[in-house]
């Protein structure tokens, strides 16, 4: 089992190469230098996301009958993010280093221990230059620094109050300089030793102005891009249940963009600003509450697996009571073994009747549930499997990137092939149509014949350019599980062993690299089966 620290930056590193090489991920705005924390999906990318999505919805909406699907806006009201909470509480604790300017998550800077050296400003005589500011810097004797690494830091740091006066930083006299030994602080930036500014809460929502208010302080005008598709569900609630009639237990399932100010987007799309949730709440009676946060959980583990996440790649972390939120009974995270970490895929979180409360109170309005048959009525609990759709595309292509080594026995060139493993299901391109030649009109001809064919019911890729080895390779580097070639036996020839293989093509499988013959009419359905 992958340790928690135990990493592959190089791995990693491939991947995030591969996925722009071949059309899967690319930063956005990249041209101008790239837009932090936010990707844009190419021709590939779209297509494993949107089968991602697709199998999420069919599994989790359609093929349920207790569970219906919505589309809440993204622009959300300030009034509903103020009942949920987020207007008060959506924040991280942020600082800045006082001499690069970084910003820094402060709960995210790990303890160091060593010398710190204290300054109370800096001079330059010949310019009349001085400044009084108390400075401070954390050196590691352990590391071979000494004094002269903390008084390059701090006449760094005191330039930057020269406005303009051409004084080299090395020419500065510090002033007041004294020392104290550190043991496991955080008030120090690990990159640079430089002091850190005191933590301060850093709202993560993105906040917007509705219509052409004319003041400019106009509290009614404000709007936030929704930080969770979970808070147009619940407060929606009431109309779903008033205009389908359904019953308890049953669920509201919704996949949409959610926006973050995250101070520190980072591991590829891993933490990004704008992003995809794929989000459930199942609305249950409070004492059948836990039980459903179990069954959930064991539920939420098979999809990961059935599209190609093993078991033993996720690990369920138990979220202990202080970490998780106040009103939640039961938290599971459920985490993946990525190249940079095991790190959370999703939230399976009881979240008790919290939600729908808050926005009666808020709202004013009676959104209480009536059991017809108890006479009962009560605000329903809820459970909420809240997965990450970026994420998950992300856990899917590391857990589907592999380099095969086919190298013969004897050769001097290494064969490496690489190959991306993804179940059929989510495949961007679920088969290649590859004409032998095509330099032979009956030939691509027959092609064109069976990419029309297939073409309604899946996506599929008509190559005719270089050696079919060479068409087969390029295939296994997109993930594309079925190539059907298209040759001089499908026209009519016979077969190695004089058999008539008319109207029949090869399906080469991408994993095994076997091969097998099929009838053209067989095909669809052969197919279909094998894409669910
Ligand atoms: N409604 C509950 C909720 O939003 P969360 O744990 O904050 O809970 C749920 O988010 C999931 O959304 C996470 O497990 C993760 O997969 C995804 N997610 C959250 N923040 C993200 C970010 N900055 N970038 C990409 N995915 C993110």
């Amino acid at each position: 089992m992958a340790e928690r620290e135990n990493t592959d930056p190089q791995k990693m590193e491939k991947i995030v190469s591969l996925c722009k090489s071949k059309g899967f991920i690319y930063q956005s705005a990249e041209l101008y230098g790239g837009l932090n924390g936010c990707w844009d999906y190419g021709p590939l990318g779209a297509e494993l996301k949107r089968n991602l999505k697709d199998y999420w919805w069919r599994k989790n909406v359609q093929e349920r009958d207790d569970i219906l699907g919505m589309d809440g806006s993204i622009l959300t009201h300030h009034a509903v993010l103020t009942a949920s909470g987020h207007v008060g509480g959506f924040s991280d604790p942020m600082c800045d280093c006082l001499l690069s300017k970084a910003r820094l998550r402060a709960d995210q800077i790990d303890p160091q221990s060593g010398t710190a050296y204290h300054y109370t400003g800096a001079s330059h005589a010949e310019s009349g230059f001085s400044v009084e500011k108390p400075f401070s810097v954390l050196i590691d004797p352990t590391a071979n620094q000494n004094e002269n690494n903390a008084r390059k830091v701090a006449k760094q740091y005191y330039a930057q109050f020269l406005n303009g006066q051409d004084v080299p930083a090395k020419k500065l006299e510090l002033a007041g300089e004294s020392t104290t030994e550190e043991v496991d602080t955080t008030k120090y930036n690990p990159e640079n030793g430089s002091l850190l500014t005191e933590a301060r809460e850093f709202n993560l929502m993105f906040q917007t102005k509705m219509g052409a208010s004319s003041d400019d302080n106009d509290p009614n005008a404000v709007a936030y891009l929704r930080p969770e598709t979970a808070q147009t569900i619940f407060v929606q609630y009431k109309n779903v249940l008033d205009s389908s009639r359904v019953k308890l237990p049953f669920g509201i399932a919704q996949i949409g963009k959610a926006f973050r100010n995250e101070i520190n987007p980072r591991n590829f799309t891993f933490r990004s600003r704008e992003f995809e949730q794929m989000e459930i709440e199942f609305f249950c009676r409070p004492e059948d509450g836990l039980r459903l946060t179990e069954e959930w959980l064991e539920t939420r583990l098979s999809f990961y697996e059935e599209i190609g996440v093993p078991r033993e790649k996720l690990h369920v972390l138990d979220v202990p009571d202080g970490e998780r939120a106040h009103y939640s009974a039961k938290t599971y995270d459920i985490e993946y073994e990525f190249p940079f970490g095991i790190q959370e895929l999703e939230g399976v979180a009881y979240r008790g009747a919290y939600d729908l409360t808050k926005h009666q109170e808020h709202s004013g309005k009676n959104i209480e549930y009536f059991d017809e048959e108890t006479k009962e009525r009560f605000i329903p609990h809820v459970v909420e499997p809240s997965a990450g759709c970026d994420r998950t595309v992300l856990a899917v292509l590391c857990e589907s990137y592999d380099v095969e080594d086919l190298t013969k026995e004897g050769a001097k060139k290494k064969d490496e092939r690489t190959v991306m493993r993804f179940k059929p299901c989510i495949a961007p391109i679920k088969a290649a149509i590859l004409p032998l030649l095509k330099n032979k009109p009956e030939l691509v001809a027959k092609a064109k014949e069976v990419q029309h064919l297939l073409q309604p019911f899946m996506n599929v890729f008509y190559d005719e350019t270089a050696a079919i080895g060479r068409r087969y390779r390029r295939q296994d580097e997109i993930g594309t599980p079925f190539c059907i070639a298209i040759d001089f036996e499908t026209l009519g020839e016979e077969g190695p062993n004089g058999e008539d293989l008319t109207d029949t093509v090869t399906v080469r499988h991408r994993d095994s690299m076997e091969q097998e013959r099929i009838a053209i009419s067989d095909l669809l359905p052969w197919l279909l089966e094998r894409l669910r």
